[in-house]
């Protein structure tokens, strides 16, 4: 909760570690807390609806790297309180100690990632803040404040996975402009990302299985309801398997997905389940 209410950047990732070794060493008991409806965050960046936001620019000029790394930042600072908003939110919610184990320690990588692309943001003389960020990134968060099958089908089963999906080639064209030193921090954050697909998978299977659902089921079901839009394929299949994450759940909802000769398409959505797919600007590696 104090991490969702901090506002500095580097103090948010330090806070996140620190809390994270004493959650591990058992220094800490789970309470229970309303986390705010939208965390704490710095006065820069500023925030833009995702259409305001400019075009990136070319990797090849140090500009263009600035923005491709500052816009990672930011997805990683949002994914460090999406990392608390869901230990917090859902802390009251009879789920086994092994679920915030697992959150925990995945809002400790994500602040690892966040301070990995702030190191690097600093070798070409620029910080977070410098530049505008999308303002779209929390929508997810609001709109599964309330369900967490939601929460879990959205935030790692759609938005990391797309994240997967997109970097392997994000770090080949900065290898290819000669810029080792980002690729190699992209490769890290991939690697760990495989994971946290991982770990929501788990738990979202789990928790249907609990409930009598057919997960695949209630994966449809939630992206269709809950995430604008159909998920932008083509897939690192390979990744998103070394995450166990099988291709039944995600195929059908891709965009020109058939489905009995006829194209699939998401049935109107309920209010209050509105946000973009974030990939689009950024991407979304969180
Ligand atoms: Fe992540
Ligand atoms: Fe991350």
């Amino acid at each position: 909760m104090a991490i969702l209410a901090t506002a500095d950047p580097g103090a948010k990732a330090a806070a996140s570690r620190s809390l994270a070794k004493a959650w591990n060493e058992g220094a800490m008991a789970l309470g229970q807390a309303v986390p705010p409806s939208r965390p704490a965050r710095p006065e820069r960046p500023s925030l833009r609806p995702p259409k305001e936001m400019p075009k990136r620019r070319a990797f090849g000029s140090p500009a263009g790297r600035v923005a491709l790394l500052h816009a990672l930042a930011h997805i990683e600072l949002n994914a460090i309180d999406l990392g608390w908003d869901l230990v917090a939110r859902f802390s009251g919610a009879g789920l086994p100690g092994g679920f915030f184990d697992d959150w925990v320690a995945v809002a400790a990588e994500e602040a690892c990632h966040f301070e990995l692309l702030a190191g690097r943001l600093a070798d070409f003389g620029a910080r977070y803040g410098d530049l505008a960020a999308h303002d779209g990134l929390w929508e997810a968060a609001a709109a599964t404040a309330d369900d967490l099958l939601a929460r879990l089908a959205v935030v790692p089963l759609v938005l990391e996975a797309r994240g997967l999906d997109v970097t392997p080639e994000m770090a080949a064209r900065l290898e290819r402009v000669g810029d080792a030193e980002s690729a190699a921090i992209l490769r890290c954050i991939y690697r760990d990302e495989i994971r946290h697909v991982s770990v929501g998978l788990r738990w979202f299977d789990r928790l249907c299985r609990a409930r009598g659902l057919v997960p695949a089921a209630v994966f449809h079901e939630r992206v269709r309801r809950c995430f604008k839009g159909d998920l932008k394929p083509p897939f690192n299949r390979e990744a998103r398997a070394a995450a166990g994450f099988p291709a039944h759940y995600y195929e059908p909802l891709a965009a020109g997905a058939v489905k009995f000769g006829r194209p699939v398409t998401a049935p109107p959505r309920t209010r209050g389940c509105g946000e973009h797919q974030t990939d689009e600007k950024p991407p979304s590696p969180v």
